[in-house]
């Protein structure tokens, strides 16, 4: 079976290039999709009105990461849908969950799980431990679940592979989200884990990680807050396409994706 999983979708040029996703689908014959939908609406987390459009899309599960928190008026709905994660590693007491399965249409079960990092990022737990549990509390609730993919949410490149060595052999996929620029080392790792450091974002690459850069100079000359717009030329949807074996959730092949928007 064929996984797509698609980076961190940044504002509306990154909406618009989810439009190429009943193509990639369609080509490269996709059974099961996860996009990363932390930076959906205007760069900071998402909406319910945005939410409520991305789901007539075909994506099966979403997953986020930090921006997840930063519309306030959508944080607690994400105690109530089902297929919208958040890392699992945030203390308890926060809504929201940080797994998912479901079934594709013939029928396989499919998890997903969402971590973050510790590198550079909020003081969550630990994503090895939490990850650990996760995958034993999807087993338990899915005897027959072989086929797993994990989001790793994360600043360390470091840190990203040793979450990829950490599931190699028990994850279908690790791939990292957050960083927002594809990186050039996918592979499969020794126990069949596919892994790439950083999908990429979805968005407009004419820029700074999808922002127009001029406010991000600024922030970084100055050292005081600018508010950011996103960036609107070379709009890409990047991610990666990974051929699994359904039986033992192994993963074959591993491609990376740069799909890009005609303008
Ligand atoms: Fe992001
Ligand atoms: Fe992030």
């Amino acid at each position: 079976m064929k996984l797509l999983f698609i980076g961190d979708v940044v504002g509306k040029p990154g909406r618009k290039a989810l439009s190429l996703l009943e193509k990639v689908i369609g080509r490269e014959h996709i059974d099961f999709t996860v996009v990363n939908i932390e930076n959906a609406a205007g760069g900071f987390g998402v909406t319910a009105e945005l939410f409520a459009d991305l789901s007539k899309l075909p994506i099966d599960v979403f997953t986020s990461g930090n921006h997840i928190w930063d519309k306030k008026d959508f944080v607690p709905l994400l105690g109530d849908l089902e297929n919208l994660l958040r890392p699992a590693n945030y203390p308890p007491g926060n809504p929201g969950r940080g797994w998912a399965i479901q079934d594709t249409p013939s029928g396989i079960p499919v998890g997903v799980l969402n971590l973050q990092g510790q590198v550079f990022m909020a003081n969550t737990d630990s994503p090895f431990r939490i990850g650990d549990q996760a995958l034993l509390e999807m087993k338990a609730k899915r005897p027959d679940l072989k086929v797993v993919l994990v989001d790793i949410h994360a600043e360390a490149t470091s840190e990203k592979q040793a979450i990829g060595w950490w599931f190699d052999g028990r994850a279908s996929l690790v791939i990292g989200t957050h960083t927002h620029v594809p990186t050039a080392d996918a592979r499969i790792l020794p126990k069949g884990t596919a892994y790439q450091g950083d999908a990429g974002m979805t968005g407009a690459y004419e820029g700074i990680i999808g922002f127009d850069p001029k406010a991000i100079l600024e922030k970084f000359l100055y050292q005081t807050p600018r508010s950011m717009e996103t960036a609107t030329r070379d709009v890409r949807m990047c991610g990666a396409i990974v051929d699994v074996d359904e039986a033992t959730g192994k993963a074959r092949a591993i491609t990376s994706i740069q799909e890009k928007l005609p303008s």
